[in-house]
């Protein structure tokens, strides 16, 4: 179980970021790689793996269903795909720490299944809303069993025979796309998903990867169950998530310029870049190619003036993690930046519009909460102590805001960064930040 309460991290003011880097292996992607590999026939390899918490709580859940799967290196996985029929029932519930992905795309797994088996996180993760599958899973005839408010634990009970559905989604999820998507290779006919709004499609194009024909037409995604999955080689990007604390850092603290390497940029994930730019910020793709389906690029960013903009609707899906990078830069930019349309925000890690905004006033910025947004005004960053509430991209954007800070800033509650980039302390220190961290 992670200890939330056992690390702070010190960071000092000022300093400015240089150097090439590169940041760990993209979380969604790694996710996906160890629950296709272990649903297909063959052998699949996995390169650039991120080594975090959350994925490792994946692929041990996978491990107790009875797939081989060995880590060759830190970042390398082998899995022994056993099929789609070849799980096994799991000795006891599986515990998935913090990880929304792992519950959210497992359950359709797992629906598909002819076992029953339960699914448990952490505290932060037995907070967050399920009901946007299990209420779909439902309609597809799993049976559910969730806390009173559709919470964790989820107890998938076993061999319900699933039937396709034609669902539209009420909230843009790449989480529930993809359960619905992994529920449907299980179920009888066709499964066809409508989204409100783009979300990232690597489910999608791994699916395409390991030879599963999918259809998709504007914002619909179709797919037949009672297929094969083949198992194939996967080179997992630097994940740009990771990358935007850089970005971010290197746009605000005055003589930057660094470059952030073999970073993907699908175009369902680079919400960050577009609304930096539009920011003013200086960023340059080099070395662009495509890897295994993804496109990939090398990030330059060297600092420059930052201004408030109101951040594009269309924009909000696609960067929808990077929001606590991007109101860092908020808070360094001239005039008012202005965010709507990402209530979403409120029910990730934590309640990330809120956490921020706590965190922003503690350090003298005006931040006023919105029940969908934000509303942050640049000013000088001064030094403080902020809770991070356990949450990994609240402490790491935290941490960049040092760059233009005036005094020391403290963050309580940070050892969730192990969840999605637990490199981050030695990496932040290569490439130029002040930053220590204690146990608490
Ligand atoms: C993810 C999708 C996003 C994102 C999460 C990872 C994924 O969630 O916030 O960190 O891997 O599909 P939603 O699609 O629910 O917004």
């Amino acid at each position: 179980m992670t200890m939330t309460h056992s690390k702070r991290f010190i960071v000092q003011a000022g300093g400015q970021l240089r150097g090439e880097h590169r940041v760990p292996g993209d979380k969604s992607i790694s996710h996906r790689s160890i629950m296709l590999g272990a649903l297909a026939e063959g052998t699949t390899h996995v390169s650039g793996f991120l080594e975090g918490e959350d994925t490792l709580a994946t692929l041990a859940a996978f491990q107790a269903m009875g797939v081989k799967i060995t880590r060759p290196s830190l970042e390398a996985v082998t899995i022994e795909g056993v099929g789609l029929h070849g799980l096994k029932a799991p000795a006891q519930a599986l515990y998935l720490g913090n990880s929304g992905t792992s519950m959210r795309l497992m359950s359709g797994i797992l629906a598909g299944q002819s076992f029953s088996v339960e699914m448990t996180g952490d505290p932060s993760l037995s907070r967050r809303p399920m009901k946007r599958v299990t209420v779909p899973l439902a309609q597809m005839g799993a049976k559910i069993d969730t806390a009173e408010n559709g919470t964790p634990p989820l107890k998938i009970h076993a061999g319900q025979g699933l039937q396709g559905i034609d669902y539209t989604m009420p909230i843009a999820s790449a989480q529930v796309k993809s359960c619905l998507l992994l529920a449907g290779l299980y179920a009888k006919g066709m499964t066809c998903i409508t989204e409100p709004a783009p979300t990232r499609d690597h489910t999608e194009r791994m699916l395409r990867g390991f030879g599963y024909p999918i259809q998709q037409a504007g914002d619909k995604v179709c797919l037949q169950g009672g297929g094969r999955l083949q198992a194939t080689d996967i080179e997992v990007p630097a994940d740009i998530s990771s990358a935007a604390f850089f970005m971010v850092g290197a746009s605000i603290a005055a003589g930057s310029d660094i470059i952030l390497k073999h970073v993907g940029i699908n175009p369902t994930r680079i919400g960050v870049l577009n609304i930096l730019r539009l920011m003013g910020a200086k960023i340059t793709l080099l070395n662009e190619r495509e890897i295994g389906g993804e496109p990939v690029a090398d990030i330059r960013v060297q600092a420059s003036p930052l201004k408030g903009i109101r951040i594009p609707v269309d924009q909000v899906p696609l960067a929808i993690d990077e929001f606590p990078a991007i109101f860092i830069a908020a808070a360094c930019a001239e005039g008012e930046t202005i965010l709507t349309d990402a209530e979403e925000l409120r029910v990730k890690e934590s309640d990330r519009i809120q956490v921020m905004a706590d965190g922003l006033l503690k350090l003298g910025i005006s931040a006023q909460p919105t029940p969908d947004g934000i509303v942050i005004k640049g000013g000088q960053l001064q030094g403080g102590i902020i809770d991070s509430h356990g949450d990994h991209r609240i402490a790491m954007s935290f941490t960049i805001a040092g760059l233009r800070a005036n005094g020391t800033i403290e963050i309580e509650d940070c050892a969730n960064v192990a969840t999605s980039f637990p490199t981050f302390i030695q990496l932040a220190q290569t490439a130029g930040i002040q930053v220590q961290e204690q146990e608490a």
